[in-house]
């Protein structure tokens, strides 16, 4: 019983914080250091100071993600992060992108759960999905509604679902991030 009410005020907590952080005065650079700072502290993620979280954004154990600067969250994005999952710099995760690592057997349905690594200079366009296991290299996009399964390289853009690449772009001298253009 003990255990239960304990899950419950943790889950409560949890909850109430990414409500009350996702209140668009928290996400407005500069004040999003703070914000960073704070769920830093209490909810034991490892967001660099310089990184941007929008509204809506829910995760799921936050002390297994990592954001670098630079990198940009929009709003409603849900991320699961049963296992490590790496944000490079200067990455944006567009709108209502679904990024996972839970997973069950399909042998007998137990849980499981593989890294995934986001490098730097990513773009991951609206509501596309990442599962469990994947990398994607420095540089590359991810289309709208993508299901990215396997590994993309870097510079590659990818579509569709599965997620398959269709052409390679140049890495940028300089890459737009919410906070200016920087050598990502
Ligand atoms: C994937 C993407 C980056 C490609 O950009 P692009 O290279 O300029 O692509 P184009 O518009 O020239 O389209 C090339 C082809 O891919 C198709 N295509 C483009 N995006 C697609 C997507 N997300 N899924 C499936 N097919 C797509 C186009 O229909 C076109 O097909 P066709 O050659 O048969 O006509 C872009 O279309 C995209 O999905 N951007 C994300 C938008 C977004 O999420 N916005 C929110 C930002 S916060």
């Amino acid at each position: 019983m003990a255990n239960y009410f304990k899950t419950c005020f943790k889950r409560l907590y949890v909850n109430i914080l990414q409500f009350l952080l996702g209140i668009s005065f928290f996400y407005e650079p500069p004040v999003h250091a703070l914000k960073n700072k704070i769920i830093n502290s209490l909810l034991g993620s490892h967001i660099g100071s310089k990184v941007v979280i929008l509204d809506g954004v829910k995760v799921l154990n936050w002390p297994n993600l990592t954001i670098l600067d630079y990198s940009c969250i929009f709003s409603n994005v849900t991320i699961r992060a049963q296992g490590k999952i790496q944000i490079g710099r200067g990455v944006i995760v567009g709108p209502e992108v679904f990024i996972s690592n839970g997973d069950h057997s399909i042998t007998d349905l137990s849980p499981m759960s593989a890294p995934i690594i986001i490098g730097d200079g990513v773009f991951i366009g609206a509501r596309a999905m990442i599962l469990g296991g994947v990398s994607i290299g420095d540089h590359a996009v991810v289309g709208a509604g993508a299901t990215v399964t396997r590994d993309i390289p870097a510079c590659a853009v990818c579509i569709g679902i599965p997620a398959k690449v269709v052409k390679y772009r140049e890495k940028p001298e300089l890459t737009w991030t919410i906070l200016g253009y920087k050598n990502i």
